[in-house]
């Protein structure tokens, strides 16, 4: 059996230069194949709003259903170590909120740690989660949260100057007591500049491959998401295309009366239907 991993075994992954391997996963089946496929980590991402609610951004999720999710993810996988996303609102208003909300997850869904976006801004929120007891992960670069201020789903710290925000941001996180940071389209160079800076384990989704590991959305990977595909997303299936093709299919089929066939149908116990037959004559 898979044994989940803590804390100081993804910091000794760092030191030894193992990268550590992650999807988001939003249901039970999803978090039983990340399992079994060997994953280190899942992230129940509020990427379920756009990839599971259809949402065209992340704004709307609420904690209700990132803990809903979160749980389903948490039977799927039980022996992996498992990370809630705070979603929007759930964190921003000051650091009370922040710790209650954060709370929940590991009452109620039982992750084994919380991520949140932002730098400099959010360390009373990673401080006060921390002294609360629980592991907290930052996530800056591009983040989807405050996407609108970033001007859209863009690239980040491509400009030195704002790569030196970038990494104090990160050094801000870790002092702040994050036990991780996760780095979202980024340049490379500016990813390994903040990974060599820090203590903590730093990953990458888009940031390059000069990072600790890597996470990538789980309905990207398998092309399930059909709306946009961003430029750091490599398609390892194309799902979306398998699910169409047995979908019309099996309409087809249907319409055609070629399904069910005789091996997908219960016949009575023998000796039942003329029972029943001579009943209903009666
Ligand atoms: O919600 C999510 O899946 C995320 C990734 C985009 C990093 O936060």
């Amino acid at each position: 059996m898979k044994t989940k991993l803590t804390r100081f075994d993804l910091q000794s992954m760092k030191e030894s230069g193992k990268k550590a391997v992650w999807v988001t996963a939003y249901d039970y089946w999803t978090a039983q194949f990340a399992e079994k496929a060997g994953m280190d980590m899942i992230l129940v991402g509020d990427s379920l709003g756009m990839c599971i609610y259809g949402y065209e951004g992340t704004i709307p999720v609420t904690m209700d259903q990132c803990i809903y999710h979160s749980e389903a993810v948490r039977r799927g996988a039980p022996n992996t170590f498992v990370i809630g996303d705070m979603p929007f609102l759930s964190y921003q208003v000051n650091a009370d909120e922040a710790v209650r909300n954060a709370g929940r997850f590991f009452k109620e869904a039982r992750v084994d740690a919380i991520k949140l976006e932002g730098g400099q801004r959010v360390c009373a929120q990673i401080r006060a989660i921390s002294d609360g007891g629980m592991l907290v992960m930052g996530h800056i670069g591009l983040t989807p949260q405050s996407s609108g201020q970033l001007g859209g789903f863009k690239a980040q710290g491509r400009t030195a100057e704002a790569a030196i925000d970038l990494i104090e941001d990160a050094k801000a996180v870790e002092k702040a007591g994050a036990f991780s940071l996760l780095v979202e389209a980024v340049p490379q160079e500016v990813c390994k500049i903040i990974r060599d800076v820090l203590t903590i384990p730093v990953y990458s989704i888009g940031a390059g491959a000069d990072a600790d590991g890597q996470l990538m959305i789980v309905s990207d990977i398998l092309g399930i998401f059909q709306a946009f595909t961003a430029k750091f997303v490599k398609r390892y299936a194309n799902l979306g295309e398998e699910t169409l093709k047995a979908l019309e299919t099996y309409a087809e089929e249907v319409r055609a009366g070629r399904f069910p066939e005789p091996k997908h149908t219960y016949g009575m116990l023998e000796g039942e239907h003329a029972k029943l037959m001579a009943a209903l004559k009666k």
